[in-house]
Parts: structure tokens; C-alpha cells; sequence
């Protein structure tokens, strides 16, 4: 990676919005309605850099392990106050959002239809790439392009991470780039876990509705520095590695069992021998000298 290059696919985990609200002495509720400006900052940060691929984790499979309320909220407060307000803004500014997750009985049918709505309307938007990962498990992900790959009976032999990508929910999703998380956890909690195999990890103390562009062009710092080698290395380093010339040991002046004329190999594990021998011994005399000081400091000491 060139200095410089912006991330081409940024997965977002905007975590702490329980938080914010908690310090406020506000109900949770209030931290994920608070959360507006900040997903507009991300959307904003996002078209600035060209970044090709935004992915926002709104809601994980497991997020339904929540309290019924807030789950509810949750739920219906993203089709009605995100996306229902930024859909004209998404589209005007060439937005193309498409929704990443397994569909829900427990998904309101009204919010889906929104979903698809808004899918549909910015469909031949390129200038962004914006998938909304709604009620999305990394694990999941896994599950269901295994079960695709048996059910379409692919043969053993033709399964490659490539074959296995293109049965993935959304097979043009590529690999994540940089993978941030607000709200100081440092974990991945069962998001893009297939496309962050190289994602480079900024985990920020930030709470998700405090995100401003500040914190987006912190982290976009932080990108920028790494040295992404993925396994391979760095091209400064494989350059120089095959400039170098195998280094030669020097020649050392003949040492005395050469001179009393044994054949090298018997000479150079004699001369092991007797260096090791010398520096156990060393070790043993100094440890002896540190404990019999010790011994005799004890005995000075006043009872
Ligand atoms: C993230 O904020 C939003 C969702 C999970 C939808 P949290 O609700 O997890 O906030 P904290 O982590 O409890 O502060
Ligand atoms: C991850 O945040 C999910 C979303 C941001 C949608 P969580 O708050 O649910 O993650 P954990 O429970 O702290 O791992
Ligand atoms: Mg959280």
C-alpha cells in the first residue's frame, strides 16, 4: 500500500450509543437517536476520501438477545428516522445502499419494504457503495454459503475462497480495508469475519454519537501508517533482500587444537565444549557471590 492511499472498503462497528446516553442519565433509546450526525459524518468522511465500500453494522444477530424495547426501538427507528431521512440526501449525493443480513419474521414487514425501497430508488447510484448490515452475523454469512455450495452440489474440488466468496450474501462485497469501532471495545463481535481476514483494526475511545469528522480523519491517520504486507513483505524489504550478498564469516586464525592438528570438525566441537563448560562456570560463581552477599547482608540486619 502506498502512503496515502485511502482504504478502498471502510466496515464500521458504531458502538456506545447505550453508553452516551447512560452518562446523560438519558433511557438507551436516546444514544441511538443521537446517533444521526455521526452516521452523516461517516457518510460525508466516506464521499471526501472516494472511499469506494462504506459497511455499517446497525444491528447483529444478536443484538435480538436485547430487551424487548430497546430491540423494538432499535428495529423500527432505522427505517423511520435513518434511512427515511437520509434516503433523499443518500440518493442525491450517489449513494447506492443495499442491505447486508438474513431476512426476520421479527422484522416488521413495513421496515423491510423501506429497505427495499431505498435499494431500489438508488440502484444505479455508483458514486458509493453503502451496505447497511441489518441484522447481520459474520457467522451466518459463513453458514449460509456453505449451505448454498451443498445445496447448488458444488463438487469438493471446486470449492476455493474464491467460489466460496461468490455464495456469501453478498458476493461483490470486497475484503475490508480498515475495520473501525467506536466505543472502545476491542473485538469484532460477529461482523465481516470472512472480509476482515486483512482488515487493518482502529478501534477508537470515541462513543458512536460523539463520531465527528475529526475522529474519521484520526482514524484515516492511524490507516495510513501501517505497513499492510499481507504475508508478504514490505517492498523496501524485499528489494533490499535481494540486493544483499550472503554475508561471509571471516576467516579466524588458527586456534590451538588446529595446531595441535585435529581434523576441524573434532577441533570446532572441542572448542563448544570448552566455552560452554567456561560459561557454566562463570554463571555458578556469580550466583554463589550474589547469595553469600545476600546471606551476609540478612545477618548484619538488626533483629
Ligand atoms: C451500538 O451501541 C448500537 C447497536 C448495537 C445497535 P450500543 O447500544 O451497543 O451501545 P453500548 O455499547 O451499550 O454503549
Ligand atoms: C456490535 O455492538 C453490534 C453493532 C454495533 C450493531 P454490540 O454492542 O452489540 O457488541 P458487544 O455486545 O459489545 O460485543
Ligand atoms: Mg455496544
Amino acid at each position: 500500500m502506498a502512503p496515502g492511499t485511502p482504504p478502498r472498503h471502510i466496515a464500521c462497528i458504531m458502538d456506545g450509543n447505550g453508553r452516551w446516553a447512560q452518562h446523560r442519565g438519558l433511557e438507551r433509546t436516546h444514544g441511538h437517536m443521537a446517533a444521526r450526525a455521526a452516521v452523516e459524518a461517516i457518510l460525508d468522511g466516506a464521499l471526501k476520501e472516494k472511499v469506494e465500500w462504506l459497511t455499517l453494522f446497525a444491528f447483529s444477530t444478536e443484538n435480538w438477545s436485547r430487551p424487548e424495547e430497546e430491540v423494538s426501538f432499535l428495529v423500527r427507528f432505522l427505517t423511520q428516522h435513518l434511512i427515511g431521512r437520509e434516503t433523499q440526501y443518500m440518493h442525491r449525493r450517489g449513494v447506492r445502499l443495499r442491505v447486508l443480513g438474513s431476512e426476520d419474521p421479527r422484522i416488521p414487514a413495513q421496515v423491510m419494504d423501506k429497505l427495499r425501497e431505498t435499494e431500489e430508488l438508488t440502484r444505479d447510484n455508483s458514486t458509493l457503495q453503502l451496505s447497511l448490515a441489518f441484522n447481520y452475523g459474520g457467522r451466518q454469512d459463513l453458514c449460509d454459503a456453505a449451505r448454498s455450495l451443498v445445496t447448488e452440489e458444488v463438487p469438493a474440488e471446486d470449492i476455493t475462497t474464491e467460489t466460496f466468496a461468490q455464495h456469501m450474501q453478498m458476493p461483490e462485497l470486497p475484503d475490508v480495508d480498515m475495520l473501525l469501532r467506536t466505543g472502545g471495545e476491542h473485538r469484532l463481535s460477529n461482523f465481516l469475519l470472512w472480509h476482515c481476514a486483512y482488515a487493518e483494526l482502529v478501534f477508537l475511545d470515541v462513543l458512536w454519537p460523539d463520531f465527528r469528522d475529526s475522529h474519521f480523519r484520526h482514524a484515516l491517520e492511524l490507516y495510513q501508517q501501517r505497513r499492510r504486507r499481507f504475508g508478504a513483505l514490505d517492498p523496501t524489504d524485499a528489494a533490499a533482500a535481494a540486493a544483499s550478498v550472503p554475508v561471509k564469516s571471516p576467516a579466524l586464525p588458527p586456534g590451538p587444537a588446529t595446531l595441535l592438528g585435529l581434523p576441524t570438525a573434532i577441533a570446532s566441537h572441542l572448542g563448544t565444549t570448552l566455552w560452554d563448560g567456561l560459561r557454566e562456570t562463570a554463571r555458578f560463581t556469580v550466583h554463589q557471590l550474589t547469595t553469600d552477599s545476600a546471606r551476609a547482608g540478612r545477618s548484619n540486619q538488626p533483629s
